[in-house]
């Protein structure tokens, strides 16, 4: 539903047109001094230099256009060209009414919705998941819920990690430990066990043992790189196995990823595009785009326009193999054949260090027509780190689990309820762990949704737990408390009604409501999640001085209680719609 700032800006846009003049001058946002103005529109002082006009003159006409708005208050020029704008209290109650009953809390949907792939997770099969694929699970996961909020056709996919020498290591590993299964008789041909030989334990300790002593033994690492040749090249034990190992570690992901809300539409990986491979490959030669250099084929991808070195793709390695940048592409491929209504952009939520390597695959697509290069985006991330400002570690000085992080924010998010006291007196374990549990999610996406994405951020979970400050949990409290305001109020007989906008507090909160679509849209053109967190810490603060300055519950007039609860339900509305958007659920108590 349209905001007033949207209203404002097409009064604005017209009156500018009926001028002559551009009408993306009339762009109208709130106003940076409340004092003067609720909103205002700078767009005088560019037209006027654009069309060699008066600032002040046209500022006029537009302001005077305005004024005829039936939700214009008052329209007035100040210093060069600015137009003050303030709209009537009816206007604002209409609106926060609106926002209260609208599905969407007052936000509108993206005009230009698209088919969009969210390429994200990228967690890798065998290999424990460290903080930053933490990062990318929570960024993509908001992405695509705000998204898929705003109208655009969204799937996602885990984009598993499960063809490379991990898997060599695994096979190789497992075949010294139990010599004897069935999987390594290579005349064997099937059918194969449909139980596991491994658990998810297993895998983890199979990996380092063999990456370690791979390190330490070329032999031992020529071992597990044949074995991934094999398996490449199709033999069905190992192929039976990395069935089993992705199932074993998919399963285990669920949990991780399910603690913090994260959810996929495909559990696809690397593997899946295998078959695709040697058609690609024609293809590029076919192409001519493909050329052979020491027994390898690459892309060359450099550009005229490039400043920097642009390395050629490589296609097939010399000794024979594809790697990283080929499943890619055969991914892009897979996705344009296999999905209906075919994507119209892909975004990759990947740590900002493989930047490089998506420039490449993206002009190698791009090249050979597989789908326009400018739809395919990176969206980079800074990294995690720790008190030292390097990249985040265990004491132990290995990486951490994304597990043990979840574990870590569920133990210290128990500790602050209990120290806050904030847990009421008859609610049972089972409630009580559910409430830690989700101040736990809020704190670890919270904290990192909040920071520019290609900003590095230190892990601080003593802070990010905090219930003060720039927290989740600071939010998950604020939403909470407006609830048990809700309910309090309608345990004594008073339910909300309608809205009489009076108070400069009650004014600034619908202010405040207004910005939620516009925030949302911003965060989606930027792909850049902070905007929302921003809006939402703004607005919950913008609640905690309405309740700080007006009776709510205990207002006695009835007419101002009445409506002073449902601007609190609106709130308590948007609060609740964005947060979810940020993978945050609200209890309904704490
Ligand atoms: N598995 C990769 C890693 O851990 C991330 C995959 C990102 N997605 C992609 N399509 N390359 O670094």
């Amino acid at each position: 539903m349209a905001s007033l700032a949207g209203e404002l800006t097409a009064a604005a846009g017209a009156a500018f047109d009926a001028m002559g003049l551009d009408a993306r001058f009339g762009e109208v946002r709130r106003s940076d001094k409340p004092e003067l103005a609720d909103f205002q529109c700078n767009g005088a002082m560019a037209a006027a230099k654009a069309a060699g006009k008066n600032p002040r003159e046209i500022a006029g006409e537009i302001a005077a256009a305005l004024k005829s708005q039936p939700l214009v208050l008052s329209a007035e020029v100040a210093g060069p060209g600015f137009i003050n704008l303030r709209v009537s209290d009816a206007a604002l109650s209409a609106r926060a009414e609106a926002v209260r009953v609208d599905p969407m809390a007052g936000a509108e949907k993206a005009a230009d919705a698209q088919v969009t792939v969210i390429d994200f997770g990228g967690a890798n099969v065998a290999k424990p998941m460290h903080v930053g694929h933490l990062r990318s699970a929570v960024i993509g996961d908001t992405l695509q819920r705000m998204l898929r909020f705003l109208g655009d056709t969204v799937v996602s996919d885990v984009h598993l990690g499960d063809w490379g020498l991990q898997m060599g290591h695994l096979v190789t590993e497992l075949e010294d430990e139990q010599p004897g299964l069935i999987y390594f008789d290579a005349a064997f041909t099937g059918p194969y066990p449909s139980e596991p030989p491994v658990t998810i334990e297993d895998l983890g300790r199979l990996y380092p043992q063999a990456s370690n002593k791979a390190k330490a033994d070329p032999a031992r690492n020529e071992r597990s790189q044949k074995a991934v040749a094999e398996m490449q090249a199709g033999r069905a034990g190992y192929r039976a196995l990395l069935r089993h190992f992705i199932d074993v570690s998919v399963e285990a992901l669920k949990v991780d990823y399910g603690f913090l809300n994260v959810s996929f539409d495909l559990w696809k990986g690397e593997s899946d595009v295998d078959h695709l491979i040697p058609g690609l490959v024609e293809r590029f030669k076919a192409a001519g785009l493909a050329e052979q250099s020491d027994g390898a084929w690459i892309v060359h991808v450099a550009k005229e326009s490039d400043k920097k070195e642009m390395p050629p793709v490589m296609l097939v390695n010399s000794r024979g193999g594809t790697g990283y940048h080929t499943t890619d592409l055969a991914t892009i491929q897979d996705r344009m054949e296999t999905l209906t209504p075919a994507p119209e952009r892909m975004l990759y939520v990947v740590d900002q260090r493989q930047a490089l390597h998506f420039e490449q695959v993206y002009r190698a697509a791009g090249l050979l027509g597989l789908i326009e290069e400018s739809r395919l985006e990176h969206i980079g991330f800074g990294t995690v780190n720790g008190p030292d400002g390097k990249p985040f570690k265990t004491r132990e000085g290995g990486v951490l689990r994304l597990a043990d992080l979840n574990n870590m924010a569920l133990e210290e998010a128990q500790k602050k309820i209990e120290a806050a006291g904030k847990m009421p007196e008859d609610m049972g374990e089972d409630e009580r762990f559910a409430v830690a549990r989700q101040v736990a999610v809020a704190a670890l996406r919270f904290s990192d949704l909040m920071n520019t994405r290609l900003t590095n951020y230190v892990f601080d979970l003593d802070r990010f737990t905090s219930f003060e400050g720039k927290t989740g949990p600071y939010l998950l409290y604020a939403a909470v408390r407006i609830k048990s305001v809700l309910r309090r109020a309608a345990e004594a007989g008073h339910q909300p009604g309608a809205v009489a906008v009076h108070e400069e507090a009650e004014r600034a909160l619908v202010l405040q409501l207004d910005g939620f679509g516009a925030a949302l849209l911003g965060a989606r053109e930027k792909r850049m999640p902070h905007i929302l967190c921003e809006h939402l810490y703004s607005l919950a603060q913008a609640f905690s001085a309405f309740y700080g300055a007006l009776p709510i519950a205990s207002e006695a007039d009835a007419g101002k209680r009445a409506s002073r609860l449902a601007l609190a339900d609106a709130v308590r509305h948007q609060l609740e719609t964005g947060l979810d958007l940020l993978g945050i659920t609200v209890p309904e108590r704490m």
